[in-house]
C-alpha cells in the first residue's frame, strides 16, 4: 500500500486511497493516534493513548506531549532517567501509527505492505525541523529501500483532496489549517488541463494552536479556582494537567453549545466553574487575531493577480464556532467552508501518496527560505568579510538549484567546508547577521589531491522537491567530486 501520514502536533493519523476514497487505517471511532510519548524502565516505551492511560496512575513527568512543536529547540527529554532525542520520539509515534496502519490493513484483508509513504509538514518550518521528521519517518519505515515519494505542506494536503471533487483548471483556493500546535495557509492552484499539477503559490504559518487556545482556558480556570477555594494550586504537574483536561473538554463543548461546566478536582475537593462561548471567545480573542492576520497577509499578497474566492478551513481547531464566523465576517467576498477538519490532511497525503505511484501528478511548491554558504572575501586581509552566498533562492518552484565556482583558501587541500545556512531573504548575497539566519549543517567538497588553490570547483546546491537540500561537484575536467552534507544534530 501507499500510505500518507499526517505527524501532528496533537494527533497523528495514517490514510490509504482504497476503492477511489480515502480511508483512515485507525481503530473506528479514534481521531487519531495522540502524538505522546511515555517511557519508564518497567513500561518501557508507549504510544498514544496508552501512554496517556499510564502517565495518569504515575508522574506525568515521564510523558512527552507536543514534541512537534519541541523540533524547533531540539533537546533531548528524559524520562525515568533515561533520554530521548526528539528524533527518537518522533520516529515512535511514526512507528506506532505505521503499525497500527498495517494490523488494520492485514485485517480488514488488503494489502498491508508499504511501498511507499507520503508525510506532511507545517508550511514553514525550518530546515532542521522538516529534517528531523523526514528522518525520522524514513527510519520508521525501517527499511531503506522503502521511500518516501512525498513532502506536502500540510494546508496543501488538504487543498488536494478538496480540489479532487472541486476542481476546475486554474481555480486558486486558500486553505487556513489550524491545528493542535501550528496555523498553517496555503494558496494553491489546480491545473487540470494537459498535465495535471497543483502549483502553490504561496503560504504562511504562525506557531499557534489549539493548545494555545487550551492554555488560555486552563489560566482562567486556575485563576477562578484560587479566587473560589482561596487554594493555591502552584506549579503541580498532575494538577495542572487536570485542568489543562477540564479546559480542552470544555473548548470542544463550546463548538457545539454555548456555555460549559467546567469541573476541576483537586485533592478531592470539587468546583463547578461556569465558562460561556462568550467569555471564551474573548479570552482567546488575540490568538484568533494572529491567526487571522495570517490568512490576511497571503490574501492579501495575490489579491490582485489572482481570484480568490473560496477559504477552505481544516484543522481540529477549525471546529471551533470563533473560526468560521470571523473570516467569513473578514472575508466577504468569499465563500467560507469548514471541510473535514480533522481528516483533510491526511485525506490528501494518502491522495497524493495514491497519484504518486504512476509519478504522473506533481506539487510545484516553492523553497520558504533561501539556502546559501558562508563565504569569505579578502582573506587575511584587514577587509577579511563573511558574507553569505545564497545559492536557492526564497520562493523559489521546487526543485531549485544553482551552480558557482568556488576554489580552495590554500594549496593541497583535503576538503571545502562551507558552513550552511537557512536565510529569511531573497537576495544572493548577504551580510552575516543582517537577515534573520540559521546555520543548519556543513558542506564539504572532498578535493583530490595535490589540488593547487588556483582549481575552479563547480559546486551545485539543490533544494528537491521534497525540500531536501543536495550537493554535487566537479573538478575543471569535469570529474564527480565527491561531497557531502551533514546537518547539525
Ligand atoms: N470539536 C472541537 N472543538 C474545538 N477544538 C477541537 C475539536 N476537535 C479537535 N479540536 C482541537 O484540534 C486540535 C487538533 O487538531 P489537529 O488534529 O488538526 O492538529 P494536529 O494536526 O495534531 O496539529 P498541527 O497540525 O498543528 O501539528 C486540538 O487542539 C484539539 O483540541
Ligand atoms: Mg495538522
Amino acid at each position: 500500500m501507499y500510505i500518507g501520514v499526517d505527524f501532528g502536533t496533537a494527533y497523528s493519523q495514517a490514510a490509504v486511497m482504497e476503492f477511489s476514497q480515502p480511508l483512515i487505517l485507525q481503530e473506528k471511532g479514534v481521531y487519531g493516534t495522540p502524538s505522546v510519548f511515555y517511557y519508564d524502565q518497567d513500561t518501557g516505551i508507549a504510544i498514544g493513548q496508552e501512554a496517556i492511560d499510564i502517565a495518569q496512575g504515575s508522574l506525568s513527568v515521564n510523558m512527552k506531549t507536543d514534541v512537534k512543536m519541541a523540533l524547533q529547540e531540539n533537546k533531548p527529554f528524559t524520562a525515568d532517567g533515561k533520554e530521548f532525542s526528539c528524533s527518537e520520539i518522533v520516529s515512535e509515534i511514526f512507528k506506532a501509527v505505521l503499525l497500527e496502519a498495517k494490523e488494520i490493513a492485514a485485517n480488514s484483508g488488503m494489502d498491508d505492505e508499504i511501498k511507499g509513504m507520503v508525510i506532511t509538514v507545517p508550511a514553514k518550518f525550518g530546515y532542521l525541523e522538516r529534517d528531523i521528521i523526514f528522518k525520522s519517518a524514513a527510519s520508521a519505515l525501517g527499511d531503506e529501500k522503502i521511500p518516501i515519494t512525498g513532502v506536502l505542506k500540510e494546508p496543501v494536503a488538504a487543498a488536494l483532496h478538496y480540489f479532487r471533487t472541486n476542481v476546475e483548471d486554474g481555480k486558486h483556493i486558500l486553505v487556513f489549517d489550524l491545528g493542535g500546535g501550528t496555523c498553517d495557509i496555503a494558496l494553491v492552484r489546480a491545473n487540470s488541463g494537459s498535465r495535471e499539477f497543483y502549483d502553490v503559490i504561496d503560504s504562511e504559518m504562525e506557531r499557534i494552536g489549539g493548545r494555545n487556545w487550551d492554555e488560555k482556558i486552563a489560566e482562567y480556570l486556575k485563576n477562578e479556582y484560587e479566587k473560589m477555594t482561596g487554594i493555591a494550586i502552584g506549579s503541580n504537574p498532575a494538577y495542572e494537567r487536570k485542568i489543562l483536561d477540564a479546559a480542552i473538554r470544555a473548548k470542544h463543548r463550546l463548538s457545539r453549545n454555548d456555555k460549559a461546566l467546567c469541573s476541576v478536582e483537586i485533592n478531592g475537593n470539587v468546583n463547578k466553574i461556569h465558562l460561556s462561548l462568550q467569555q471564551f471567545n474573548d479570552l482567546t480573542a488575540p490568538l484568533l487575531d494572529q491567526a487571522v492576520s495570517a490568512l490576511k497577509r497571503v490574501y492579501n499578497r495575490h489579491v490582485s493577480d489572482c481570484e480568490i474566492d473560496e477559504i477552505i478551513c481544516v484543522g481540529g481547531s477549525s471546529n471551533m464556532t470563533q473560526i468560521k464566523e470571523r473570516i467569513a465576517a473578514e472575508f466577504p467576498l468569499c465563500n467560507v467552508r469548514v471541510y473535514y477538519p480533522e481528516y483533510a490532511v491526511v485525506y490528501g497525503a494518502a491522495l497524493y501518496a495514491d497519484m504518486r505511484k504512476g509519478k504522473v501528478v506533481d506539487v510545484i511548491d516553492r523553497a520558504n527560505f533561501s539556502y546559501g554558504i558562508q563565504v569569505v572575501k579578502h582573506k587575511g586581509t584587514e577587509n577579511e568579510k563573511y558574507k553569505i552566498q545564497n545559492m536557492v533562492i526564497k520562493d523559489s518552484a521546487l526543485p531549485a538549484s544553482s551552480v558557482r565556482n568556488y576554489r580552495p583558501t590554500e594549496d593541497n587541500m583535503a576538503f571545502i567546508a562551507f558552513r550552511t545556512y537557512e536565510t529569511d531573504t531573497v537576495y544572493e548575497r548577504c551580510d552575516m547577521d543582517e537577515f534573520p539566519m540559521t546555520k543548519i549543517g556543513e558542506l564539504k567538497l572532498k578535493l583530490p589531491p595535490n589540488t593547487p588553490k588556483t582549481t575552479d570547483i563547480r559546486t551545485q546546491l539543490t533544494l528537491n522537491e521534497n525540500g531536501v537540500l543536495e550537493v554535487k561537484a566537479w573538478d575543471p575536467e569535469g570529474n564527480v567530486i565527491q561531497t557531502e552534507f551533514n546537518v547539525i544534530q
